[in-house]
C-alpha cells in the first residue's frame, strides 16, 4: 500500500512534467526531491535530562505532542519515552511540537524516525509558515535524521511534521543550537589551469563576495528585463539555455538565440550562466505525448547513455561527441566575445528525469568527464567555470573538474534552502563555492543571513515561477531586489577590476 502511494506521487510528478507545453525544468512536484540526509552520526541521540542547559540539545517526544490524524503506538521497540507516533496516511495528518527558545536563534533539527515501509519524505513546517522537505532512508529501526535548521523566535514556536509521503514512525525531534558557520576555505583558482583572464577575473570576483553577499539572477534575458520593470533593479546574473543548439533540434528547425542574449547581458556589465537542456542526439519518440522538443526528458527518448558510453567506436558515442562539438562552437563565440561563463551542463542528473541521469551516477560522471576533456583539452575553450548540479555524493565527478557546486530547489515560501546548502558544504568540504542555480522562489535576504546560507547566487526560473505570486509576489521581489545583501546589475559594475 505504501508502495502504491509512492508510485502515485511519482506518477503525478511525471504527469506534471509531461503536461507542460514548453520545455523547462521539472515541475515543482518532481524537482524538490533531490535531498539526502547529511551525516547522521553527529546527531545527538540522547533524551533530555534535568541538567540540559538551553545551549545543549533538547529532545521533544512525539507522543507528548499534539496529534492530528495520527496516533501513539509502541509495537516497534527502540523508541524513547513512552512510545512513538504513526498513522500518517492522509495528506493532513501531522504532529505539532510546541517548542520554546530563550532568544531568536538558529537550531539544528533532527528527527528520530523509523521508515519501515521504505524510503519516505515528510514536510516540516515552522510556525505555520516556511516548509521544507526531509528525506527518510528506509530502515527497520529508529534512527536520527538531520532535518536541517530552524530559526526559532524568542518565546513559543511550533514545528509540524506533516504527512507528505506518509507511512513512517516518528519517535521524537531534537533541537540543538547551531554553531556559527566556520570560515569558508575556497580554492584560490579555477580547476582549469589554462583558464583565461576573463574566467579568472570572474572567479576572483566571486570569491571576494562569497559569504558576504548574494548575486541576484534570473533565467532568460527577457525575464531579467521584466524584473527591472517590476522592481527598478536588474538582476546581476542572467542564465541562458543552449537547448536550441542541440543538433537533434537544429535538424528540426530550431535556431538558438542564447549566445546573443548572453553577450547583451555581458555588455551591460552582467554575469552570464549557461545551462544546456541537451536534446538526445537520436532515439526521440516524437509522439503526440512525447514530442521531439522534450527530447532531454528520459521519458521522451530511448537513447541509452550507458550503452552509448560503453564503447567509443559505436555510432551513438560518435553522436555524443558531435553534439559536444556543436556546443563548443557556441561556447567559442562567447569566449571570443570576452564573456566568462558559469557553465552548468548535465544539470539535475541525480533526478533521473533527464536522459543523462537515467542510468545512474556512473554514466553521468563519465559523460561529465568527456565533456570537460573535449571542451577544455581538445577545443581549448578556457572561458568556462564548471558548475556541478547534483547533491548526492555518489554522483559527484570529483574536485578536479568542478569549480562551483549547486542545487536546483523548487520549494515555495522564499526560504533560505539551508538543507541543500549544508549538504553541498559537506559535498565539497567547504572548498567550493555554492550556488542556487535554479529556484522556484527567490530567497529572502533576512533569512539567508540568519541561516548563514551563503548561496553565491540565486536564479529564478522563468515563466510560471518568476511571474507567479504563489512563488514570488511582486512585493517580495521588491524586498529582495532592493536589499543591501542582494547584488544587482548596477551594484556589480566594474566587477572585473575589483
Ligand atoms: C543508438 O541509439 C538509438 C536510440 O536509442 C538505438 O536505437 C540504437 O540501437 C543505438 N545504436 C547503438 C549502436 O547502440
Amino acid at each position: 500500500m505504501a508502495k502504491t502511494l509512492q508510485y502515485l506521487v511519482w506518477g503525478l510528478a511525471a504527469l506534471a512534467t509531461r503536461a507542460s507545453a514548453a520545455p523547462h525544468c521539472p515541475a515543482p512536484a518532481s524537482s524538490s526531491t533531490s535531498q539526502a540526509p547529511s551525516a547522521t552520526s553527529q546527531v545527538p541521540t540522547n533524551t533530555p535530562t534535568p541538567s540540559d542547559t538551553p545551549s545543549g540539545p533538547r529532545t521533544f517526544e512525539a507522543e507528548d505532542a499534539i496529534l492530528s490524524g495520527t496516533r501513539v503506538e509502541s509495537t516497534l521497540s527502540g523508541y524513547t519515552g513512552t512510545g512513538y507516533v504513526g498513522g500518517f496516511d492522509e495528506p493532513s495528518d501531522k504532529i505539532t511540537f510546541k517548542v520554546d527558545s530563550a532568544t531568536t536563534r538558529l537550531y539544528d533539527l533532527s528527527i528520530r524516525v523509523a521508515a519501515i515501509y521504505g524510503e519516505k519524505r515528510t514536510t516540516v513546517i515552522l510556525n505555520n509558515g516556511a516548509a521544507s522537505e526531509v528525506y527518510f532512508p528506509a530502515g527497520d529501526s529508529f534512527v536520527d535524521i538531520s532535518a536541517g535548521q530552524v530559526l526559532l523566535n524568542q518565546g513559543d514556536n511550533t514545528i509540524d511534521i506533516v504527512n507528505n509521503w506518509g507511512w513512517y514512525l516518528i519517535d521524537s525531534i531534537t533541537l540543538t543550537p547551531s554553531a556559527p558557520r566556520p570560515a569558508h576555505q575556497i580554492h584560490p583558482s579555477p580547476v582549469n589551469p589554462a583558464a583565461d583572464a576573463n574566467a579568472r577575473a570572474l572567479y576572483d570576483y566571486l570569491r571576494s563576495i562569497y559569504g558576504k553577499k548574494i548575486l541576484s539572477g534570473q533565467q532568460e534575458l527577457s525575464w531579467a528585463n521584466w524584473i527591472a520593470q517590476q522592481t527598478g533593479k536588474t538582476p546581476a546574473l542572467v542564465s541562458v539555455d543552449l537547448m536550441d543548439y542541440s543538433p537533434s533540434r537544429v535538424e528540426r528547425g530550431t535556431r538558438g538565440t542564447a549566445v546573443e542574449e548572453a553577450i547583451q547581458h555581458h555588455e551591460r556589465g552582467g554575469i552570464v550562466s549557461v545551462l544546456w537542456h541537451w536534446n538526445a542526439p537520436v532515439g526521440l519518440y516524437d509522439t503526440e505525448e512525447r514530442r521531439w522538443w522534450s527530447g532531454f526528458y528520459t521519458d521522451a527518448t530511448d537513447f541509452d547513455v550507458e550503452r552509448a558510453l560503453a564503447d567509443t567506436t559505436n555510432a551513438n558515442y560518435t553522436l555524443l561527441i558531435r553534439d559536444i562539438d556543436a556546443i563548443a562552437v557556441q561556447l567559442k563565440r562567447l569566449e571570443d566575445a570576452g564573456v566568462p561563463v558559469l557553465f552548468r551542463p548535465l544539470h539535475e542528473a541525480e533526478g533521473a528525469w533527464f536522459w543523462w541521469g537515467a542510468k545512474g551516477p556512473e554514466p553521468a560522471k563519465k559523460l561529465w568527464g568527456i565533456l570537460y576533456d573535449r571542451l577544455v583539452n581538445h577545443h581549448r575553450i578556457n572561458n568556462l567555470l564548471w558548475v556541478w548540479n547534483s547533491i548526492l555524493p555518489e554522483w559527484y565527478p570529483g574536485d578536479d573538474t568542478v569549480d562551483i557546486l549547486s542545487a536546483d530547489v523548487y520549494t515555495q515560501g522564499n526560504g533560505p534552502m539551508s538543507t541543500q546548502y549544508n549538504q553541498l558544504i559537506e559535498l565539497g568540504n567547504d572548498r567550493k563555492m555554492i550556488a542556487a542555480t535554479e529556484v522556484g522562489a527567490a530567497p529572502l535576504p533576512d533569512l539567508l543571513q540568519a541561516y548563514e546560507t551563503h548561496w553565491l547566487w540565486f536564479a529564478v526560473w522563468g515563466d510560471t515561477f518568476i511571474n507567479n505570486a504563489q512563488w514570488n509576489s511582486i512585493e517580495t521581489l521588491r524586498t529582495i531586489y532592493t536589499s543591501d545583501y542582494v547584488l544587482t546589475l548596477d551594484e556589480i559594475q566594474g566587477w572585473r577590476g575589483q
